[in-house]
This record gives structure tokens, C-alpha cells and sequence, in this order.
């Protein structure tokens, strides 16, 4: 696998420090064996998520200087509207702090309390809000996105016969919407092909359900598409993009990912008044006035700007060929991942790499601990540790997969930091007996993943 080199020169540096590995045991002891709980200044590389932590272009920093911070009808709110309006071609775009904003905003105006709310996956934060919105959240991916072995082209699909049979059973008025996450992080960001996208747009619209995009990875989405559906292969991102949204009635985003900006979040409609009326109703009291809901003129600006960038092909051959020459390294040394590689990160197969860490004893979390320990690297675990238990009967529940996610920040690492990465999961996994499991000592009740305190045990 040969690396793509990167489409841009470096002007600007951070240092980073590489510590000691007693240094690291001290500290990761301190933090409660939570990776969550480490200093950023003791992390060597930092793989902790891709979500605000790009790099943003001399042309993105320049948009900061010029930012409008006029409270109503910005010259930078005007810049934004121009770019939404040429890449998504919907009737209404809101720009709000960021993508769990937006979450916050439509979810209580579109689900009746006990209505059930469809994913091919909900990431955290939405499976979140829809619990708060009094909905009840469902996850059918399809079949290939639950086995980590199998390569498919297009983990991220929803299971179409699976939505048709519960909408068959529960009746469509028991359906708020349906949520399509693209790429779909939970299960390693995988891809959607439009193909899918059309198949769900029509069951739902069939029904009347609102049918909502996820949108945060949407850009890493479409260059996937442009590899690997036929119909596709001399399409422009912006054209497939566009075919992707085209199926949608609403999309949320997280501008912090595609977008490639620190801060920012948008939520938009198609050819719903009604809707919006509603939205703008929640928007103001908390995000802010409609023209900068949320954000700063220059947070704005460079949101604009980034938007753009992120549709880049150059681009994202690199990006997308980073994760793919570290899961070249991972593959050719035989440690198992979520085959193919997603678009933003690599989520090995811990449960596979630490086999005698049972599920309780959170492989994902093992090993991302143990990646910090061995090179100073932060990482997370998604899988049974990041599962809060059942609401209902307390009861621990184990996940599809134990995964460590190796998520890639844009722009910033470059070949030799993924060759250090490399190097540290092979060592571990070369040592693998030597890892414990973990053991939770105190944990709040929701979203325990970011602040439980843990011990190193060994059963
Ligand atoms: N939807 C998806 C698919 C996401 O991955 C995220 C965030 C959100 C919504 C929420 O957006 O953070 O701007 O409020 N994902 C980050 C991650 C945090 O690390 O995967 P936000």
C-alpha cells in the first residue's frame, strides 16, 4: 500500500512531547485508567476523536480575520447560505454551535413521546437526544456491518427488510423518522451507497416518515461512493453529494468533522414550512439569533471555507488513504480491524487482538489504554465500555463488536506518526497476555465512557 502523500505543505507547527513509559503509568493512573481524563500536553498522538481537532488552511485562518460579527445578517452568514445552498440545495439552513445542537433543536419537534425512532446507527449524542425527545431508538444495520471480518463496500447501509418489517409491525404512525448516519461511525465509519440512501428515501416517504441525514462525515461518505458504486464512478463529490441529499427531508451536522473547523454545526430542511417555523422556535431561545445561532462571524467564516475544502477529491484520496495505508500496516501484520478501513479512523478488533479480555472486561478499552502506556497514544473504545447499562433494568449490555477506534484527525499526522502507530498496536499485540481488563469503581449513570473511574484487573 503505497501512501498518499499529502496535497499541502506544512506553515505552521505544535510541538508535541514523547514521555517516559513510567511518566505515562503514573499519569493514566491518576486519570482513573481513562484515557478521557489525561492531560492533552502528556499525549504524544492523539486519536481520541477527528471531531474539532483538524487543521484548518491558511485560507480557513484568513476567514477568521475577516469574520462579520454583525448580531443579524452577517457578510459571513451571507458566505455560509451561498455554500449550503450550492453543495445541499435545501430550503432552509441553520448554523448552530454544533452537531448536538442541532440534535437538541429538531428531535423535540418531531417525535410524539413513545414513538420509535429508526437508525442505521445512532452516534451517541443522537441516540441521546432522542431518548430525551421521549423517542425510543433502534438500530438496524445491515448484516456485513456487524462482522468486523467480512469486507463489504458498504458496511454503513441500513437493513432494509428489517425497516420494512418493523414499520409492518409497529405501524408507520409509530415512526417519528428515520436517520440515516453517514458515514456511519459506530459501526467503524462506514460508508452508505446511494443505492441505499434511495431505498430508504422511498420506504419512508411511501409511509410519510420523515427521513433525516446525519451528516457529519458526509464528504468521506460520497468519495466512498465515488470509489465503489458503479453508477458513480465519474461523478464529481459534489454531484454525489447532491444525490445524496436529494433523498433527505432534514440533515443535522457536525461541521467539526468535513467541514474541518474547531466549532460549528448546521440543521436544515427541505420543503417544510411548518417544520421550520418550528425549528426557528428553538433555535432563538437556545442558540441564538437564526444568523449566527450559536457562532462567532469568524467561526462562520471559516465553516464556509471549510465546507468547501472538504469536498476536495485530492483531499480526500489523502485522508482516506492515511487510514487505509495504517490498516495496510495492521493487515500485513495480521492484528484484525473493521475491514475495509472507514473514513475517518481505523477501529481495530480488540475483542480479536486481546482475546482473553471477555466483554465485561472491556477489550476496546484495554487496548486503548494500553496504547497510551506503550507510545503515548489516546484512543477510545467503542464497544460494551461505552454502553451505559440498560435503562430500564440495569443490566450491563455488550456491544456488536469490542472495538478500539483509531480516529484520524484531519491534516495533522503524517506518515511517520502512522508508522508509530503501527508499530505500538503490533508490539501489544505481540505481548497480548501481558494486558488486563478493566474493572468499573465509579461511573455516573449516563454516558459513563468519559468521566468512570477504573482498576486494571486480571481474572
Ligand atoms: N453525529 C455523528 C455521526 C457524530 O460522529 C457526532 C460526533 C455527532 C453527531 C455530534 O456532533 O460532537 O459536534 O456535537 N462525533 C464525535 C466523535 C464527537 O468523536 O465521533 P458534535
Amino acid at each position: 500500500m503505497k501512501y498518499i502523500p499529502e496535497p499541502f505543505k506544512i506553515k505552521m507547527v505544535e510541538p508535541i512531547r514523547m514521555t517516559t513509559p513510567e511518566y505515562r503509568r503514573e499519569r493514566m493512573a491518576e486519570a482513573g485508567w481513562n484515557s478521557f481524563g489525561l492531560r492533552a500536553e502528556d499525549v504524544y498522538i492523539d486519536l481520541l476523536t477527528d471531531s474539532g481537532t483538524g487543521a484548518m488552511s491558511d485560507q480557513q485562518w484568513a476567514g477568521i480575520m475577516l469574520g462579520d460579527e454583525a448580531y443579524s445578517g452577517s457578510k459571513s452568514y451571507y458566505h455560509l447560505m451561498k455554500a449550503t445552498d450550492e453543495i445541499f440545495g435545501y430550503d432552509w439552513v441553520q448554523p448552530v454551535h454544533q452537531g448536538r445542537a442541532a440534535e437538541k433543536v429538531l428531535f423535540p419537534s418531531i417525535v410524539t413521546p413513545g414513538q420509535i425512532v429508526v437508525s442505521n446507527t445512532f452516534f451517541d449524542t443522537t441516540r441521546g437526544h432522542v431518548g430525551l425527545a421521549g423517542g425510543l431508538p433502534v438500530d438496524l444495520v445491515c448484516a456485513e456491518g456487524r462482522d468486523p471480518a467480512i469486507p463489504a463496500d458498504f458496511k454503513g447501509n441500513m437493513d432494509v427488510p428489517a425497516l420494512e418489517a418493523l414499520i409492518a409491525e409497529k405501524g408507520a404512525d409509530q415512526i417519528a423518522a428515520i436517520v440515516m448516519t453517514i458515514t456511519n461511525n459506530s459501526v467503524g465509519g462506514q460508508p452508505v451507497s446511494v443505492a441505499n440512501m434511495r431505498e430508504v428515501a422511498a420506504v419512508a416517504h411511501h409511509h410519510g416518515i420523515l427521513l433525516v441525514i446525519d451528516a457529519a462525515r458526509f464528504a468521506e461518505n460520497a468519495w466512498f461512493v465515488k470509489q465503489r458504486e458503479p453508477e458513480f464512478k465519474d461523478a464529481t463529490i459534489r454531484e454525489i453529494t447532491r444525490a445524496t441529499f436529494d433523498c433527505g427531508d432534514v440533515f443535522t451536522m457536525s461541521a467539526k468533522k468535513d467541514a474541518i473547523v474547531s466549532m460549528g454545526g448546521l440543521v436544515a430542511v427541505r420543503d417544510n414550512p411548518e417544520l421550520v417555523a418550528k425549528l426557528k422556535g428553538a433555535v432563538v431561545p437556545f442558540e441564538g439569533f437564526l444568523t449566527y445561532g450559536g457562532l462567532a462571524g469568524r467561526d462562520i467564516e471559516a465553516l464556509a471555507i471549510g465546507l468547501e475544502e472538504g469536498l476536495d477529491e485530492d483531499f480526500l484520496a489523502y485522508r482516506i488513504g492515511q487510514n487505509q495505508y495504517l490498516g495496510e500496516r495492521l493487515r500485513a501484520a495480521g492484528v484484525p480491524f473493521q475491514d475495509p478501513v472507514g473514513g475517518h479512523g481505523v477501529f481495530v478488533d480488540a475483542g480479536a487482538v486481546l482475546p482473553h479480555v471477555p466483554w465485561h472486561r472491556f477489550p476496546g478499552h484495554a487496548l486503548a489504554v494500553e496504547l497510551y502506556l506503550e507510545a503515548g497514544i489516546r484512543a477510545c473504545d467503542i464497544g460494551s465500555y461505552l454502553l451505559d447499562p440498560h435503562p430500564v433494568t440495569g443490566e450491563p449490555q455488550q456491544a456488536i463488536a469490542e472495538f478500539t477506534r483509531l480516529a484520524m484527525p484531519r491534516r495533522v499526522y503524517t506518515q511517520s506518526h502512522l508508522d508509530v502507530i503501527a508499530d505500538a498496536i503490533i508490539a501489544i499485540r505481540d505481548r497480548a497476555e501481558t494486558v488486563p481488563g478493566y474493572e468499573i469503581i465509579e461511573a455516573p449513570k449516563v454516558l459513563r465512557h468519559f468521566t468512570a473511574r477504573l482498576r486494571p484487573v486480571r481474572d
